[in-house]
């Protein structure tokens, strides 16, 4: 069998089309002998359950219209540290789709049987996951630093693996292991489907206030960047003074990023995203400021952002059983049952099991409060021609 360990994706659509082909494209350099075998224990038990459903014909990716006149689709970028999988597997049902793409990412530091189990889990709970093929795992983890830039640049190769693996989304989005969704894709996705695909969602304020000595001032290095395992950041002793050549602005790391800001970005066509790099890659909480900075300095897109981080998520592990039960209808272990769910509804089990029409979505109650904040965001945005001063 020949291995080429490579390609920093660990996918997880290994099983399902046999060794030959996918292996030696996606193999990642630790996967074990027990790994593989976890595969084939796995493939003989889904053999089992999906022979009832043999006949039936399921939706594969080729079903899934794309383009301005269909329902849009996102591509999260979900990342955590060691001992995060089990949350990153519950946000994973909490935000599945087959019309989005998924990149799960567990840092450098994790070791690699969490990584291993991670992708088994995963492989398990959403078995349309299967058949879609639209979640993986980066094999080759790097370092991420919570105060420092290696964040930024883990976050920055996310998006250009995304643009590679799949040419249908329209929107980036970052989820940290410990953020949770307050709305389900259905909704999320009927909203989006009346917003120009080329508008991105960054909150931001180029009135730094008491962030300027604190985060625009210091010059770091992460050590993550350089050192294996280190979670910290050495502090220059001199501040450097605040950057002329663009102007500095700042907002929550929570942002919404349309396609084509992203591929500015990852391809770097001009000088602005290159320099900001530099700059951020020595500053501290680079992810606060560097899309804001480029988006807001760029010509072509600070016309096109909307000042909103539009925050549909949330931040507290004591209430997402909550969350669960009263506003995603998501059973334990389950994916959030959308209208692509076409399996029996009983509690006994998942309507996600079996699935039909991935075009279609069927929005809920919550979705006409957030359609009402997307529309007033959106005409506040055609009023002011640009919200970058
Ligand atoms: C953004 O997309 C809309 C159509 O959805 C188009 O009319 C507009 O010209 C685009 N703007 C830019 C700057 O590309
Ligand atoms: C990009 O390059 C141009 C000239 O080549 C220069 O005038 C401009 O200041 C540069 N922009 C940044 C952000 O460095
Ligand atoms: C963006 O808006 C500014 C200010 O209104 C305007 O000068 C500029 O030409 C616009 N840029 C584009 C690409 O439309």
């Amino acid at each position: 069998m020949p291995l080429r360990p490579t390609s920093p994706i660990l996918s997880l659509t290994l099983a399902r089309r046999g060794w030959g082909m996918t292996v030696e494209k996606w193999m990642f350099p630790l996967v074990s002998v027990s790994f593989i075998t976890v595969l084939l224990f796995l493939s003989a038990i889904s053999g089992f359950t999906a022979s009832s459903a043999f006949l039936a014909r399921r939706p594969t990716p080729t079903d899934i219209r794309r383009g301005p006149a269909h329902l849009p689709a996102f591509a999260y970028y979900i990342y955590g540290g060691r001992g995060d999988s089990r949350r990153i597997l519950r946000l994973l049902l909490a935000v599945y789709h087959p019309r989005n793409r998924y990149l799960l990412h567990l840092s450098a530091d994790t070791p690699d049987s969490e990584r291993v189990d991670l992708v088994a889990r995963v492989w398990v709970s959403i078995p349309a996951i299967r058949a879609f093929e639209n979640v993986d795992v980066v094999g080759k983890a790097s370092a991420m630093t919570p105060m420092g830039s290696s964040g930024l640049a883990a976050t920055l190769q996310a998006a250009s693996v995304l643009l590679r693996l799949d040419n249908g989304w329209d929107w980036f989005v970052t989820l940290s292991a410990a953020d949770y969704p307050l709305i389900t894709q259905d909704d999320l996705l009927y909203v989006f489907s009346t917003v120009p695909r080329n508008l991105s969602f960054v909150d931001h304020t180029s009135d730094l206030g008491w962030k300027e000595s604190q985060r625009v001032q210091p010059i770091i290095v992460d050590a993550g960047i350089y050192l294996a395992n280190r979670k910290s950041f050495f502090k220059a002793s001199e501040n450097r003074v605040t950057p002329e050549s663009f102007k500095f602005f700042t907002g929550s790391p929570w942002v919404i990023l349309s396609r084509s800001f992203i591929e500015y970005c990852v391809l770097g066509w001009d000088n602005l995203t290159r320099t900001l790099l530099l700059y951020f890659t020595n500053a501290i909480l680079s992810e606060e400021g560097y899309f804001h900075s480029v988006i807001c300095n760029s010509p072509d897109f600070q016309n096109i952002t909307v000042n909103s981080d539009l925050r549909q998520f949330h931040h507290n592990d004591a209430v997402l059983d909550k969350i669960d039960s009263m506003v995603l209808k998501r059973q334990r272990h389950k994916a959030v049952p959308g209208a692509w769910c076409s399996g029996k509804k009983r509690w006994w089990t998942d309507p996600c099991s079996e699935w039909g029409n991935a075009n279609i979505v069927r929005p809920k109650s919550r979705s006409e409060k957030f359609g009402k904040l997307m529309k007033s965001l959106l005409d506040e945005w055609k009023l002011k021609s640009s919200s970058c001063r």
